[in-house]
């Protein structure tokens, strides 16, 4: 794995941003694979200013998010409305070429990014506990897309977005950690102290106990890290 460590979250949104657009203008019906969570949110930004000042064409682009919640019934509180809020509102995607893993058919969802020709680039966030996606400790290498009962500590983790804790959905549907592996490149994005221990863990031997050393057996991921991430390293 590569790791790319910078002073602030600023510049590392710099880097992704670049990489994003710089494949949108090579392969203008590229596979985007997005994450949710507030890591990706500067990276999204800047895309989207650079988009509008460059004219960037993102009408033939096809995007998978990661995850979505499941008995969630608030649209305001989806993942669907965090990047419409954030992305798609904002470029010229086509929403039918936007897709979100579905609770009545997880596994149509692999079918999907293969029918699709496979997700170019994969962003990522990484949860305290070392989840990807929502794919936490313990899940099997070789999941596929699936439905998961969120931990108390991603519950917990997530209550900040939501008015209370008792209001954060109890599951989720999330691409399986064989699906992300099978992304052609792959940048996962890390800011901030409590991320410190989860990176430390990532770069350890890949276990199925931090579902984000699994990244290491994929030959290529780039980790951007700032420097309170990459403190433990
Ligand atoms: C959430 C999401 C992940 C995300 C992670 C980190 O639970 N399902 O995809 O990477 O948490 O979130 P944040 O970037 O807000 O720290």
């Amino acid at each position: 794995m590569n790791l790319i460590v910078r002073d602030n979250p600023s510049e590392i949104a710099t880097l992704v941003c670049e990489k994003i657009i710089t494949l949108v203008k090579r392969k203008p019906d590229a596979v985007l694979g997005l994450a949710t969570g507030s890591s990706p949110v500067a990276s999204y930004q800047k895309t989207v200013e650079t988009a509008k000042n460059f004219d960037v064409d993102f009408s033939n682009i096809t995007t998978f998010n990661l995850d979505e919640y499941v008995d969630n019934p608030d649209y305001l509180q989806s993942y669907r409305h965090f990047m419409d809020v954030n992305l798609f509102d904002k470029i010229n995607i086509d929403r039918i070429n936007t897709h979100f893993p579905e609770v009545s058919n997880p596994k149509k969802y692999d079918e999907d990014i293969d029918l699709a020709g496979g997700i170019d680039l994969q962003i990522l966030g990484i949860g305290a506990n070392g989840h990807i996606g929502f794919n936490e400790p313990n899940t099997p290498f070789d999941s596929k897309t699936h439905v998961v009962n969120l931990t108390e500590k991603t519950i917990c983790d997530n209550a900040r977005f939501f008015k209370s804790i008792a209001d954060v959905p109890k599951r989720a549907v999330t691409m399986g950690l064989s699906t992300i592996m099978r992304a052609k490149e792959i940048l996962l994005i890390a800011t901030g102290a409590n991320k410190a221990q989860a990176v430390k863990k990532m770069f350890d031997a890949p276990s199925e106990t931090c579902p984000a050393s699994i990244l290491s057996l994929h030959g290529n991921v780039t980790v951007y890290c700032d420097k309170d991430a990459s403190s433990l390293l």
